[in-house]
């Protein structure tokens, strides 16, 4: 038997016990033993709870606990969490996370420290909830030169997008959906803003490049601008607005953003609806190869997080390769990087607008104290000097994706 224990009995935290507990079976059948969840760490008790009983308070009863082997990280966070993974980690205890936090602030260090005691540190539930992606971009996607992952990372503000546009529906009532559903960071602050989509695009853009991408160094706009009426000029063009997390390393431009994004049907990412993600990854050989499902929730997630410990479970006693070293780059070719924008601004700024920016195409929707326009396809840097100089007047713009 192989004991497990897990850390936070939070939303992933309890999915996780139930993946290993009830389809143990299954997982028995791939790690030829069997999975034991022995304790779970909380500061809360679970009167009525079914593993109640296996609830302690105090990390050291864990670490100390030289039957335990593998540990699931799903405290969130990092505080508490980055102790006591670390002490997990030296004391040979492989760790499994789905904190995103933790990984792309320290992912590589905890990586070091796990190859240091012969033991493992794995986040595939880092990314994509319940989608296989970390372990396809670690040993499947290895003989190709990367040139660009763009996906929808976040399930909280792709199911909002959703049912803003399908209908019509209001930001704070749908956010209370996505909380509701389990979706929904505890402070819903880094869905809404991009902060979670940064960290995860941060973690793929550092596994591509093997090295550590500070997640603070990548351009992240949320979708707290998104509104109604954005919503019936993206109908108007024929997209859909997506917030998309994306690496690019093209053309010797390399970069990184967070941002809305509308998209045509002719990009797959457009059919990403609701809470599913999808990350589209093109390699110079593979051409593009897209990597589709449940971005989060309880159990999707849990089921990412239960296979890094089937993997661990199958190593244990041996440290599982990553290859991401604690050496940092920065992507800073963002500002030369080149676009078309739709932008609106207050009719009052008509002239002024395009006298700043070159108007490609105007956009009438019936809304006459406002003017709005795709811009020809200009740098970064030129949009933002130009949104500068409009100040106020800019209403809200929204990236074009283009396929070239
Ligand atoms: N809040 C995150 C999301 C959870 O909505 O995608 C999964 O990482």
């Amino acid at each position: 038997m192989i004991n497990v224990a897990v850390f936070g009995y939070g939303t992933v935290g309890s999915g996780t016990v139930e993946v290993l507990m009830n389809n143990g079976d299954v997982i028995e059948g791939f790690v030829h033993d069997r999975i034991n969840v022995k304790s779970i760490l909380d500061l809360r008790d679970f009167p009525g709870d079914k593993y109640e009983s296996r609830i302690v308070h105090d990390v050291d009863e864990i670490v100390n606990d030289p039957e335990i082997s593998i540990i699931c990280e799903t405290m969130g966070g990092t505080g508490a969490a980055y102790k006591f993974t670390k002490m997990a980690l030296e004391a040979g205890k492989s760790v499994c996370t789905s904190n995103k936090e933790m990984v792309a602030a320290h992912g590589a260090e905890m990586i070091a420290l796990a190859k240091a005691h012969n033991c493992s540190y794995k986040f595939e539930a880092s990314v994509g909830g319940g989608i296989p992606i970390i372990r396809p971009l670690e040993t499947s996607l290895t003989a190709d030169v990367i040139l660009s992952v763009c996906g929808i990372v976040n399930g909280t503000t792709n199911y909002m997008l959703t049912k803003m546009d399908k209908e019509g529906a209001d930001f704070d009532a749908v956010l209370k959906e996505a909380q509701a559903n389990g979706y929904a960071e505890a402070d819903p602050t880094a869905d809404i803003e991009g902060f979670d989509a940064c960290r995860k695009i941060a973690i793929l853009a550092s596994l591509v490049y093997k090295k550590t991408v500070k997640y603070e160094d990548i351009h992240t706009e949320g979708i707290k601008n998104i509104s109604a009426r954005d919503m019936k000029y993206a109908s108007q063009l024929g997209r859909k607005i997506k917030l998309l997390a994306r690496y690019e390393s093209n053309n010797n431009i390399r970069y990184a953003i967070v941002a809305p994004f509308l998209l045509t049907p002719d990009n797959p990412l457009y059919h990403v609806d609701d809470v599913f993600n999808a990350i589209k990854v093109t390699g110079n050989m593979l051409g593009e190869a897209m990597f589709y499902g449940k971005g989060a929730g309880k159990l999707a997630t849990a089921s990412a997080v239960a296979s890094d410990v089937v993997e661990c479970a199958k190593n244990i006693g041996k440290h599982i390769e990553c290859e991401l070293s604690e050496e940092v780059v920065s992507f800073t070719d963002l500002d030369v990087s080149k676009k078309r924008f739709f932008v609106r601004v207050g009719a009052e700024v008509t002239a002024e607008a395009k006298a700043a920016l070159p108007v490609e195409e105007e956009v009438k929707v019936g809304f006459y104290d406002e003017f709005a326009f795709v811009t020809k396809k200009i740098s970064e840097a030129e949009f933002e000097k130009a949104k500068n100089e409009l100040g106020t007047g800019v209403l809200n713009y929204i990236r074009m994706e283009d396929r070239e």
